[in-house]
């Protein structure tokens, strides 16, 4: 007799089950905000439903070891001390925080790729002004080649003045995934701060932040984990900690009952708040190991990679990348040719029904599609099915 418990079924028929996403929807975009499936989101409701119950023992007395058990567990699935991270509403949050927080003095320079999300661009143009520093974009040309050729071109607008270096791990428009290990490595070499977007990692691509050793990190549990909107994390190094102001001064700053660190301190408490999607982030670990999200994130890839292939013939433009894990895993951006409509994304969702973004970066528009466990062969199929009609009646 076999005793092995069965896995739970994780193709996309059944995914697409336990998602909750309008039926009558092609959803391609997992990218842009994420997606909760129902058993991560009864968790999350748990927890409201025991705040609610008992609001001055959950929020006053209890939410501390609650708070320390979930950072143990998300600590432990990005590979760094519980210690040396702390919960965020969003990697925007977390940007901010540093950007505000780094004492830069004028003419000091941030070095970052020209593929950065505007939303941080702006968070370091923003607090970057008030300091009189310099926010320098440097080019990294298409199509990527090697992480070579790339350490070469980023490098390039390195001087005597980069003092931080801001880089997503993948990118936004492009969708690429960057070697930030490297840029990590040489960086601490030349004595430059590192600071990483990490918005589209945990749940796309392993995150082992003791290996890549930035000085911050910033990620989103609510996008490809696929927990609830408003869980992210900041890691710093123990060396950056004190550096760290809270953008939201409350009782850790100061505090009369000093805890582990003042990071820790100034970081746990931010005023009344529900912090359930943090606490429900340990729960999508779980639901992702119990899918075997190993196999449905190789099945996405090769979901994706046909799609990709497909667009390209059909749009006759150029990969920006290879054909490689290295560059590219669920997201994949390709550029449109000149002919396709001003108002593409606008037509595939109200003709089509299909919801998948298209992206202006540097003058070249790109769709972008993402691949999650819900998402077949057929998605694509009718993404490609509709291009082909909305191009021929271009
Ligand atoms: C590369 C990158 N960084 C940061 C963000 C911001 O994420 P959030 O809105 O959760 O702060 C995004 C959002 O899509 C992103 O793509």
């Amino acid at each position: 007799m076999n005793n092995a418990v069965p896995l739970p079924q994780n193709t996309p028929e059944a995914l697409k089950n336990l998602f909750q996403l309008d039926s009558g929807i092609i959803f391609l975009n997992h990218g842009s905000f994420g997606a909760t499936p129902k058993p991560i989101f009864e968790v999350f409701h748990n927890w409201q439903r025991k705040l609610e119950s008992e609001p001055v023992a959950f929020l006053g007395r209890e939410i501390g070891s609650y708070l320390a058990e979930a950072r143990s567990h998300v600590a432990e699935y990005v590979h760094t001390n519980a210690d040396d991270i702390v919960f965020i509403p969003n990697t925007t949050y977390g940007i901010n925080c540093i950007a505000h927080a780094l004492q830069l003095h004028s003419g000091d320079e941030v070095l970052a790729t020209d593929h950065e999300y505007g939303a941080c661009e702006r968070a370091w143009r923003f607090h970057g002004a008030q300091q009189e520093i310099v926010y320098k974009k440097q080019p990294i040309p298409l199509p990527v080649v090697s992480a070579d050729d790339f350490i070469d071109a980023f490098w390039a607008g390195v001087t005597s003045k980069t003092k931080v270096i801001f880089i997503s791990q993948i990118t936004s428009p492009t969708a690429l995934i960057f070697p930030v290990r490297e840029v990590c490595q040489k960086a601490r070499k030349a004595g430059i701060i590192t600071v990483v977007d990490g918005a589209h990692v945990p749940g796309q691509t392993a995150l082992n932040i003791t290996e890549m050793d930035p000085d911050f990190y910033a990620g989103n549990f609510h996008k490809w984990l696929c927990a609830p909107k408003g869980s992210a994390f900041l890691y710093a190094r123990k060396d950056m900690q004190p550096l760290l102001n809270p953008l939201v001064v409350s009782w850790g700053w100061q505090s009369d009952s000093p805890g582990v660190s003042q990071f820790q301190d100034y970081f746990g408490w931010a005023g009344t708040d529900d912090p359930s999607a943090y606490l429900s982030a340990p729960a999508a670990i779980q639901f992702q190991q119990e899918y075997d999200w190993e196999s449905v994130r190789r099945r996405c890839r090769i979901t994706l990679q046909e799609i990709r292939a497909n667009l390209h013939e059909l749009l006759q433009t150029a990969p920006i990348a290879p054909d490689s894990e290295v560059w590219w895993q669920q997201m994949a951006a390709v550029p449109l040719p000149e002919r396709a409509p001003q108002d593409l994304q606008q037509q595939l969702f109200q003709r089509y029904h299909i919801e998948v973004p298209v992206f202006k970066w540097n003058n070249q528009r790109f769709i972008r599609v993402s691949v999650q466990g819900y998402n077949s062969p057929e998605d694509g199929a009718a993404l490609l099915n509709a291009l082909k009609q909305i191009l021929a009646s271009a």
